[in-house]
């Protein structure tokens, strides 16, 4: 098939096109970041399901947890969660501690490993396409991020990123439009929001993903749940 031709739809004509092709072996993951509520919002008007996954670290912000139950309870989805490996968790606390990400960009890569890759690898098991709220303007690591792809990490599977093209400012108009609920802490300046520990807020101007990670160089501030193809 030609992805290159999904270039010029919309998010809503790509996620109508993912439910026809893929149904529920299509899976949105959500961060239930502003991106996710929207993709969320689309999807519900939309005819048809398709998966919906979280990644649940054990780190993250108590708003987190309150703008999941806000989805769920508005638009009555089911949210399939998968939490870390508990023997490789408990493992890394008791060699390493509950900071160790701080230390090096391999031990935070090692934290991000069982924490969000392991758990991804399973939530995509048994699917053939995962949707995801990745945009062009988030980071350097993402400006060649197309709307349909192969999963470069995973060449059976196709990785869909309707809002690849969409801007702050076109986010924050959907949001109001349709009243989209979003996570209490995009309001206090974290436009990115990850684990509670490696997010803070930022300062206006400053660059959208600096609040992740901030001790790390631009270059480095991707998990692995998104590598940019080589
Ligand atoms: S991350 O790789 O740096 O953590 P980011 O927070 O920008 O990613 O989110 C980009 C997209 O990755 C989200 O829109 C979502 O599709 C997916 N994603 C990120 N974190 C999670 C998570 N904890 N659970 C499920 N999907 C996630
Ligand atoms: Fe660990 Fe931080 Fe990665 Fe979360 S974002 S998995 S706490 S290193």
């Amino acid at each position: 098939m030609n992805f290159n031709e999904f270039e010029s739809k919309s998010a809503q004509e790509i996620l109508q096109w993912v439910i026809g092709e893929y149904g529920q072996r299509a899976g949105l993951a959500s961060s239930f970041g502003m991106e996710d509520m929207v993709l969320i919002d689309i999807l519900a008007k939309l005819d048809g399901e398709i998966t919906l996954f979280t990644l649940d670290t054990g780190r993250l912000h108590e708003e987190t947890y309150e703008v999941m139950e806000r989805a769920r309870s508005k638009y009555g989805i089911t949210i399939q969660t998968y939490f870390p490996d508990k023997g490789d968790a408990e493992c890394l606390l008791r060699d390493k501690g509950f900071f160790s990400f701080r230390e090096s960009v391999d031990n935070r890569k090692e934290c991000c490993a069982i924490r969000k890759i392991e758990p991804l690898n399973r939530a995509l098991a048994g699917l053939d396409a995962w949707v995801t709220g990745l945009r062009r303007e988030q980071n350097v690591t993402r400006t060649d991020v197309q709307k349909v792809a192969e999963d470069s990490d995973r060449p059976s599977m196709v990785k869909i990123n309707p809002l690849a093209d969409w801007s702050l400012d076109k986010m924050e108009e959907y949001i109001k439009t349709n009243n989209v609920p979003i996570n209490a802490l995009h309001k206090k300046n974290f436009p990115s929001i990850g684990c509670a520990p490696c997010t803070r807020s930022v300062e206006p101007g400053q660059d959208l993903r600096s609040g992740r990670w901030w001790w790390e160089n631009p270059e480095h501030k991707e998990c692995g749940l998104h590598r940019r193809p080589e």
